[in-house]
């Protein structure tokens, strides 16, 4: 069976998700949401009245909402739940001394869809810290009025309620699938058309600095613990690290060039001190024959954990190698090379086989960097996968698309081939592609 017989007809509303999986906020998100309250208040009848009301504004247009706002509701009057897309009413009167409690406690969160969003996929809501620095990363991305939230403190039990349930719905959310919105909501619509255009970009601070630091702290530990200089496999070193790869602007440039489905390479950290650099002008294609084809099979995220200058001994890259096709020659691209300069926590993205080489440091101290590589999903990773259920069950399907757990290789058995995946990755590259190509034409 050929994967075009199972890209959905343009003309039907898109499924662009696997049937354990939905987007935010869409009807099959209201759906579990709902399972999920029914579940949960009937074996818990003595919880205090709550409502939460949520809205967002612009919403991805094939979620198909008018005026691209989406917005739920879950009213809690001690009896019954009431769940659905209308603003939880403020005066409800339900049962006998609990409308006081339903007043009270009405929380309200208002802001930008894909802020929303950058939340409902943060999986620990009830574990240490988690959340303050998911608001963190949230506020330094999209600024401080992003997401506003009114109403009082939940009652505890509440909390802990409206938690697991935060958790359970963050496990099954997936990333907004129209890359051309999704790249306008993050900022990074102009670096997606200038990997096309040179090989490579920068996002500057695309992590904040505290961030940053509790990335160089890891890294610098895990590979202090090893050799001194450099390992491998830095995704399994804890959830800094889970969540740093999953990092939202970065991910849509990898989306971008190596299409959806793409897989983790290799995730690795170097530390390195002053002297000249170590990795001579090289392509990160190994084995892969000359001409290099005209689309992108690999790509790598640098991230800067300290400021970047060139006497920090920085990534230099050679701006549209990637149009060469080739590897450098011995001698070539040195003279057209420049040093990638950027402030703590910003990632540098090259892919398309672009020439680049680690260059000299001429400051004191360390540089510490952590290589975020992905490759195209019909290829092979450099890391053997070791997919940890425990992992995956505290981070949202991001983290299983690029450990492969979407895709239809490795799934065929004595039955066949894995043909729910197939065509949901069909489905899923299909719209990106439409959608890519509305961004790349302006
Ligand atoms: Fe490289």
């Amino acid at each position: 069976m050929s994967l075009d017989n199972l890209v959905t007809d343009e003309q039907t509303a898109p499924v662009l998700c696997l049937p354990h999986q939905c987007e935010f906020l869409s009807d099959a998100w209201l759906e579990e949401a709902r399972r999920f309250f029914d579940t949960h208040l009937s074996r818990n009848s003595s919880l205090p009245a709550f409502s939460i009301t949520e809205r967002f504004t612009n919403a991805p247009p094939h979620l198909g909402f008018d005026d691209n706002i989406a917005q739920w509701s879950v009213c809690y009057d001690g009896s019954a739940i009431h769940l659905g897309r209308a603003p939880a009413p403020s005066d409800v009167k339900e049962a006998e001394g609990k409308e006081a409690e339903v007043k009270n406690a009405e929380v309200k969160v208002e802001g930008d869809y894909q802020a929303g969003l950058f939340m409902a996929q943060i999986v620990g809501a009830l574990a240490p810290q988690v959340m303050g620095r998911g608001l963190r990363e949230l506020q330094h991305l999209f600024g401080q009025g992003a997401l506003r939230s009114s109403g009082p403190t939940l009652p505890p039990a509440v909390a802990r309620l409206i938690g697991l349930f935060h958790d359970h719905m963050a496990r099954i959310t997936v990333e907004n699938p129209d890359i051309a919105h999704r790249a306008r909501a993050l900022g990074v619509e102009r670096h997606v058309r200038e990997v096309e255009e040179h090989g490579y970009t920068v996002i500057e601070n695309a992590i904040s600095p505290d961030f940053a630091d509790e990335v160089r702290e890891v890294a610098r530990r895990a590979v202090m613990a090893h050799d001194g200089y450099q390992l491998q496999w830095m995704l399994y070193h804890g959830l800094e690290m889970e969540r740093l790869v999953q990092n939202a602007p970065l991910m849509t440039l990898m989306d971008a060039s190596l299409g959806r489905g793409a897989v983790i390479a290799s995730i690795s950290a170097i530390v390195r001190g002053p002297g000249a650099g170590s990795i001579p002008m090289h392509t990160d294609y190994s084995m892969i024959p000359e001409p290099y084809p005209e689309f992108a099979m690999t790509g790598v995220g640098v991230w800067a954990l300290e400021d970047w200058s060139e006497a920090s001994g920085p990534t230099w890259i050679v701006p549209g190698s990637h149009r060469e096709r080739r590897a450098p020659r011995k001698g070539e691209g040195m003279d057209r090379g420049v040093p990638i300069e950027m402030p703590k926590g910003s990632v540098v993205y090259f892919t398309h086989g672009v020439w680049h080489w680690q260059g000299d440091r001429s400051e004191a101290g360390e540089r510490v960097t952590i290589h975020s590589h992905f490759n195209r999903g019909i290829l092979r990773g450099l890391e053997p996968k070791r997919v940890d259920v425990q992992m995956l069950h505290r981070n949202p399907p991001r983290l299983g698309e690029m450990l492969g757990e979407d895709d239809w290789f490795d799934k065929l058995d004595a039955r066949g081939r894995d043909y729910l995946r197939a065509g949901h990755m069909a489905r899923l590259q299909a719209f990106t592609d439409r959608q890519l190509q509305t961004l790349l034409q302006g």
